[in-house]
C-alpha cells in the first residue's frame, strides 16, 4: 500500500486489513520516511532489537525464516505480526528491497502486506513495489488528495508495467464522499477500484496510536471494511505469488 501525499491512512489501513487477513500474514513496514508502528500501535514499547533494520543485518548471515523469527513482533492479540520500520530517513536506500520482497513472496502459505508510505520516485521503495502482486494506492476523497492520486497513478502503473484497468495497481479510498465518490476518484486516477474504508476515528486510533480496542472493535465499521478489503486482495493476489 502506498500513498500519493498527505497521510491518507496507509499505515492504519495496512494494519486493519492485515488484522483481517484470512491466511497467515506479515505486515512489513517499509515506509521510506521512517516507521511509525513502534511508536503508535506499539506505544513506544517496541522491543529494541525488533524490526526491519535488524532483520536486514540478520539476512547477511542467516535465512529469512530465522530473521523473521528474531525480528517480527506481535504487540497485542488484536494485531498482526509486524516487521517494524526503519528509524531514520535515508536508511531505505540500504535495504535490498528486491531480494527482501522476493524472499517474502516465497514464504509458503503466507502473504505480506507492506506499508510503503508515500510513493517517491527516487528515495522510495520502488523495487519492492515492482515485486508486489498488487499495489494499492490509498487516497482520501478531498480535492488535493484526488489530484495527488491522479498524478501518481500513471507512475505506479509504469513501475508495474500495468495497462490502465489492470487490477495489479488498484485504488483504496479512505473516507469516501468528502466530497468525491469512489467512482469519481477511480475515474480521476484511472485506476480500478479495490474498495473503500470508512472514516472511523475510534477504530483508526487503535492502529495509528495504540488506543486499546473497545469491546465492539471487531464489529466496528473500519474492521468490517478491512475484512472485505482483505478478502478482495487475497482474491486479486492469488493470480500472483505472495506479496500485496
Ligand atoms: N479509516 C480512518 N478513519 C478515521 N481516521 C483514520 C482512518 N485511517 C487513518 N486515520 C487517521 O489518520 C491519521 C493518519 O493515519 P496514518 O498514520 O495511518 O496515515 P499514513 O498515510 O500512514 O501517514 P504517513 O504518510 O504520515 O505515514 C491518524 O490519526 C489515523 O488515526
Ligand atoms: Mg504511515
Amino acid at each position: 500500500m502506498v500513498s500519493a501525499k498527505g497521510s491518507p491512512g496507509v499505515t492504519t489501513s495496512a494494519l486493519a486489513v492485515a488484522s483481517q487477513w484470512p491466511r497467515r500474514v506479515l505486515v512489513l513496514e517499509a515506509d521510506p520516511f521512517g516507521g511509525d508502528i513502534g511508536a503508535g500501535l506499539g506505544g513506544g514499547e517496541w522491543p529494541s532489537a525488533s524490526g526491519l533494520a535488524d532483520a536486514v543485518v540478520d539476512l547477511r548471515s542467516t535465512g529469512l525464516d530465522e530473521a523473521l523469527r528474531r525480528r517480527v513482533h506481535r504487540p497485542a492479540p488484536h494485531a498482526p505480526p509486524i516487521l517494524a520500520g526503519l528509524g531514520c530517513v535515508g536508511q531505505a536506500s540500504s535495504v535490498a528491497w528486491t531480494q527482501l520482497g522476493a524472499a517474502l513472496g516465497r514464504m509458503p502459505g503466507a502473504d505480506t502486506v507492506a506499508d510503503c508510505g508515500r510513493f517517491a520516485v527516487l528515495d522510495g521503495v520502488t523495487p519492492l513495489l515492482r515485486g508486489c502482486d498488487v499495489v494499492v494506492l490509498v487516497v482520501g476523497s478531498g480535492l488535493r488528495a484526488v489530484r495527488a492520486g491522479s498524478r501518481i497513478a500513471p507512475l505506479l502503473r509504469e513501475e508495474l508495467n500495468a495497462e490502465p484497468g489492470d487490477v495489479r495497481v488498484s485504488l483504496l479510498v479512505v473516507g469516501p464522499d468528502e466530497p468525491y465518490s469512489t467512482s469519481e476518484i477511480a475515474a480521476g486516477c484511472r485506476l480500478p477500484l479495490l474498495g473503500e474504508l470508512p472514516r472511523d476515528r475510534r477504530a483508526a486510533d487503535v492502529w495509528s496510536d495504540g488506543v486499546p480496542p473497545a469491546r465492539a472493535f471487531d464489529r466496528s465499521p473500519l474492521q468490517r471494511g478491512a475484512n472485505r478489503i482483505a478478502a478482495k486482495l487475497v482474491r486479486a493476489g492469488t493470480a500472483g505469488a505472495g506479496a500485496a
